[in-house]
């Protein structure tokens, strides 16, 4: 069976940058080590006012096409996954090949072109619709661009505004891939959940700490569905794993609960349920606060042992590198983490190629999906051709008072101006309606 997975990957910031230890914490009275250690974030990347999902999108995918040489007629499908769409007809893929069509030769005329909505994990259904669109053969030779953008804010004030964040990235799905193949087997854990909603309202209504909850819940749901199709996970076998990272220390949840379960250590977990007199309820996890209590002591100890260290170090802490000086960037996050991880080991000087990776995709609402990617002979050009580290040195720093400037900006509530902080550099703007995706 040929190859299909992810030929070509570009990330796209938004142009400003938030302190969150320097500039939000002292604003807010908070200790600076809440948002560095605890949430794990030292930085949130925002939007200049010239900046927008679809900007954001354009420009990561015009720096992977141009990379990869790439005209519209190599590609036939775009699909966009967002959770900050702006149009309730009109998918922001349009918008996207609208911008791309001034810059290239030909058009887009020929392409499907759609727009993916659940929550954060709607970049990994679309990475999904995509490699079925090509496993069907209804592909006609194309490669598909999956593009994930999004303006991540919160109300001022609510608990999540230290998590903010704003970018795009693009990703191009093809045969013969040159980072990674996709595994064809999936496990899925998915309930209605009320936890985190924008129902007709652009940021969000969050239960923050159940949202964390269910987040695990569904998460343990997926990692046992998977492996009921593709066998029992080893540690060993596993180089990576990038979870969905709203933020780093989600993740650090996240990574205790997988370590239990794929090392199926119940030592620890054992003894509690002693002490407790009974084995913790599984199914009624979201309801058991006994049982709740017994594992956030279980995994407090856990935490504590060489063994997890060590494997955490390796398997889970590499791909939290860009997120920590980025914030959530919702449906792009799990796929920044993927690049953190391949970005490390080839800062290491580590060989990758034919090594697994797991992926652990979340979107609120709520879903999580888990898949395995293997990597491919050209991830070391891939991911040597990214310029990220350049971008996120370049951002502009906000001070607060130009934070809550930006801020109103993009309150679609609000109808204010600001200059822009930052000059485009050959870059997509937003620059009103009917003349949006110029390039300055
Ligand atoms: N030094 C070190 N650590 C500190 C500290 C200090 N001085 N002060 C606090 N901390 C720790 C806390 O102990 C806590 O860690 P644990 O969870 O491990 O105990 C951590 O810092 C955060 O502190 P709080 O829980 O007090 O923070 P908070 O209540 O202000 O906000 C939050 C946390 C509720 C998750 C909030 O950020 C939020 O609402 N975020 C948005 C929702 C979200 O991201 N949910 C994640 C799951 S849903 C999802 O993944 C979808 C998505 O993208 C949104």
């Amino acid at each position: 069976m040929t190859a299909v997975g992810i030929d070509a990957i570009e990330i796209w910031t938004g142009n400003l940058k938030l302190d969150l230890p320097g500039t939000f914490a002292p604003e807010k009275g908070e200790d600076p080590e809440k948002y560095t250690k605890g949430l794990g974030l030292n930085a949130s990347s925002f939007p200049d006012s010239y900046e927008d999902i679809v900007t954001m999108g354009a420009n990561a995918s015009h720096r992977l096409m141009e990379r990869k040489g790439l005209e519209p007629d190599g590609i036939g499908r775009i699909d966009v996954a967002t959770e900050s769409s702006f149009d309730n007809s009109k998918p922001v893929s349009t918008y996207v090949a609208g911008c791309l069509e001034g810059v290239f030769e030909g058009d887009f005329h020929h392409a499907n072109k759609g727009e993916r909505k659940f929550a954060c994990i709607a970049g990994t259904q679309s990475l999904d619709d995509a490699y079925n669109w090509i496993r069907a053969d209804r592909n006609r030779g194309r490669s598909a661009l999956v593009i994930a953008t999004d303006t991540a804010l919160y109300a001022r004030g609510d608990a999540g505004e230290a998590t903010q964040g704003a970018g795009a990235v693009a990703m191009l799905i093809s045969e013969n891939p040159d980072l990674v193949e996709l595994s064809t087997e999936q496990g899925y854990g998915s309930a209605d959940e009320t936890d985190f909603l924008k129902p007709n309202q652009q940021f969000p209504s969050v239960d923050g700490k159940r949202s964390v909850q269910v987040y695990l819940a569904r998460m343990r749901e997926a990692l046992t569905d998977y492996e009921s199709v593709a066998g029992d996970v080893h540690p060993d076998d596993i180089a990576f794993i990038p979870f969905h990272t709203p933020f780093p220390g989600m993740v650090r949840k996240a990574g205790l609960l997988g370590y239990r379960h794929i090392t199926r250590d119940t030592t620890i977990e054992d003894d509690l349920a002693d002490e407790i007199g009974r084995q913790p309820r599984r199914e009624a996890f979201d309801d058991d606060e006994a049982f709740r209590d017994s594992v956030r002591e279980y995994m407090d100890l856990l935490k504590g042992t060489d063994r997890y260290k060590a494997w955490y170090d390796a398997t889970i802490d590499p791909t939290l590198t860009l997120s920590r000086e980025v914030g959530n960037w919702y449906t792009g996050s799990v796929h920044i983490a993927r690049v953190s991880a391949l970005k490390n080991a080839l800062e290491a000087g580590r060989d990758m190629a034919g090594e697994t990776i797991l992926v652990g995709s979340y979107g609120s609402g709520a879903q999580a999906e888990i898949h395995a990617e293997t990597v491919q002979d050209g991830w070391t050009d891939e991911i040597e051709a990214l310029n990220v580290d350049d971008q996120l040195a370049d951002r502009y720093d906000l001070s607060w008072a130009d934070y809550e400037e930006v801020h109103d900006v993009h309150n679609h509530e609000m109808d204010v101006d600001v200059e822009e902080f930052t000059t485009p550099d050959g870059e997509f703007v937003f620059d009103g309606w009917g003349r949006m995706g110029e390039r300055k």
